[in-house]
């Protein structure tokens, strides 16, 4: 009798050479090291400061936190760190995050005047036993590290505030508000993948609310065999589908970056059927080979690449 065994070595044996034909072997993406990565076209400065570090041999991760820091000190981005718009109460309040190569990560969410958030958050990872500080927490702790204490609130941010105050009408205008974040990946030389993210989040967002940007799993995430994502966009629909790692697994089941991070954002569009012009939410994607994509909802986002090519402006394919 032929037996269900039987079946199963028939189908095996069958499948051997359709594995080394290539048929069932995953596809490998590949690309070229260095390189860093960054959401939207504002990182231009930011990933010369990273490719500073990385042309010269540099660790991944002294790259993207010396790569974001140009935007939290920029007063002119209005997203990130210093410039960033307040709260509806007038309050600038930081959420940022690093990763590293080895899966290690350190956050800081709600961090009132400090102007590298990012820093603080590497601390966070490399001074303590823990993962993420919030709020008064993390300012204590960024203090007793030597961070000083800084004014975030431009004349500017303090304007656009006022006039924000005259309707008090919440609703993140697509890719304004909404672009809220710089993102940035990195592999170096050597190999090692790191990424931070960091942001001032929603413009006029309720006193106390944290985005996607410094939870692990959400605003950013590394493995270390596979590669990393960042997120930008509307952090509560980044949250609710942990996308960041959503996009890495599905690297790991052998979608490119580009469609990993496209299947990310189907993911939220499935969410939310009625509302598909009114959410912006983007990824990028580098894997530990260098090979990078990124999609997102709406037209308009881009990224800003760095290797031994030079630097470019990147747009991604969007879903809507
Ligand atoms: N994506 C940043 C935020 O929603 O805060």
């Amino acid at each position: 009798m032929y037996s269900r065994k039987d079946f199963l070595k028939t189908s095996i044996a069958g499948l051997v050479p359709v594995s080394f034909s290539g048929i069932l072997k995953p596809k490998k993406f590949t690309g070229t090291k260095p390189v860093v990565i960054s959401t939207w076209k504002t990182a231009k400065n930011a990933n010369k400061a990273a490719w500073s570090v990385l042309s010269k041999g540099g660790y991944a991760l002294d790259a993207v936190e010396k790569g974001v820091k140009v935007e939290e000190a920029n007063p002119k981005n209005s997203t990130v760190g210093y410039g960033g718009r307040p709260d509806r109460d007038g309050n600038v309040t930081l959420d940022a995050c690093v990763m590293d190569e080895k899966g290690d990560c350190g956050s800081v969410m709600y961090l009132e005047n400090m102007m590298h958030p990012v820093s603080v958050a590497r601390k966070v990872m490399t001074d303590t036993p823990h993962s993420i500080l919030v709020g008064a927490g993390a300012k204590k702790f960024a203090l007793e590290s030597g961070f000083k204490e800084e004014d975030l609130l431009t004349e500017e941010s303090k304007k656009a505030w006022k006039k924000w105050l005259e309707k008090e009408d919440y609703n993140p205008e697509i890719n304004v508000e909404n672009h809220d974040t710089i993102g940035m990946l990195a592999l170096d030389e050597k190999g090692r993948i790191s990424g931070a993210c960091t942001t001032s989040g929603a413009a006029w967002k309720m006193n106390g609310r944290v985005g996607d940007s410094p939870i692990i799993g959400s605003g950013l995430f590394i493995d270390p065999k596979i590669g990393g994502a960042v997120a930008t966009g509307l952090g509560e629909e980044v949250i609710k589908t942990a996308g960041s790692h959503l996009v890495v697994e599905m690297m790991r089941a052998g979608h490119s970056p580009e469609e990993a991070c496209k299947i990310a954002v189907e993911r939220i569009i499935e969410r939310n059927p009625d509302n598909k012009k009114g959410i912006q939410v983007a990824y990028i994607a580098l894997n530990v080979d260098g090979a990078f994509g990124g999609y997102s909802i709406q037209d308009g986002f881009d990224a800003v690449v760095t290797n031994t090519d030079g630097q470019r402006v990147q747009p991604m394919n969007f879903l809507v």
